[in-house]
């Protein structure tokens, strides 16, 4: 049955930003991705050898900076000097790697709510507390209703969901699981994040009627957008938001 006055819309949350049109996980990126329209941008939270928070997705610095070495034995003035933009385009000489609080300042001042996915990196490194310092920042800029907080390690999500019920937690995989649903009930979760090729048309509909939204990642293909949104999955994390705002259409809510 449809009601055709109620219409829904699969979101478009930008892979670190919009990440096809700009470096990575950095204020451009995020401005682009803005400007595109998504609902919301992904970004990959670390931590410096000083505590600093700072948005980088990789362990080290290598891929993605003209520096090398381990994200987590680096100063923040050490990563601030890196030129986090050339790998990618030469437009980009000189844009820094952002800190946790630089992007949220962008998406505070944004001119429409844009929804924030802030993943957290553990990676090698245990950073202490990395959780409760990243929702200290996000409340700090009244930003914490427009926050998803999502990790592959679940522990500190269900430690700040403890700490913090009102922080909305989102469980990261990357394989095939069996009634998924049941895991994020436990966990307090009120989303999935499943890896694009982990999930069926009908699990995502099992996992909606239980009540838990689905997020899946990274999806870029014109054909995997079209099929996703086809099939009506809360929110398509891809690095091409204005390929995905196109087409993803509003469609009538399934009752
Ligand atoms: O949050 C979705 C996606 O970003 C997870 O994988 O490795 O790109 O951070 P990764
Ligand atoms: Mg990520």
């Amino acid at each position: 049955m449809f009601d055709a006055s109620q219409k829904v819309r699969t979101q478009v949350y930008a892979h670190r930003g919009f990440a096809a049109r700009a470096p990575e996980n950095t204020l451009p990126a995020f401005a682009f991705a803005i400007e595109a329209g998504a609902d919301g941008i992904e970004f990959d939270v670390q931590m410096t050898a000083d505590g600093e928070l700072i948005v980088i997705h990789d362990d080290t610095v290598d891929r993605t900076t003209d520096g090398s070495g381990q994200v987590a034995q680096q100063t923040l003035r050490d990563l601030r000097r890196l030129d986090a933009g050339s790998w990618f385009a030469p437009e980009f000489a000189g844009v820094s790697v952002p800190t946790l609080d630089e992007v949220l300042m962008l998406a505070a001042e944004a001119p429409y709510p844009v929804m924030l996915n802030l993943e957290l990196k553990y990676g090698d490194t245990p950073y202490p507390a990395l959780e409760f310092r990243a929702w200290e920042r996000v409340i700090a800029y009244g930003l914490g209703a427009r926050t998803i907080v999502s990790s592959f390690y679940h522990e500190p999500l269900r430690r700040l969901k403890r700490a913090q019920p009102e922080a909305e937690i989102a469980l990261l995989y990357q394989d095939g699981l069996v009634d998924p649903w049941l895991y994020a009930r436990y966990l307090d979760a009120g989303a999935l994040h499943p890896y694009y090729k982990s999930v069926t048309a009908e699990q995502i509909a099992q996992i909606q009627q239980q009540g838990v939204k689905v997020r899946v990642y990274t999806v870029n293909a014109e054909d995997d957008l079209r099929r996703f949104c086809r099939w009506g999955v809360d929110a398509v994390i891809t690095e091409h938001p204005d390929l995905a705002r196109a087409l993803c259409a509003p469609r009538p809510r399934r009752h």
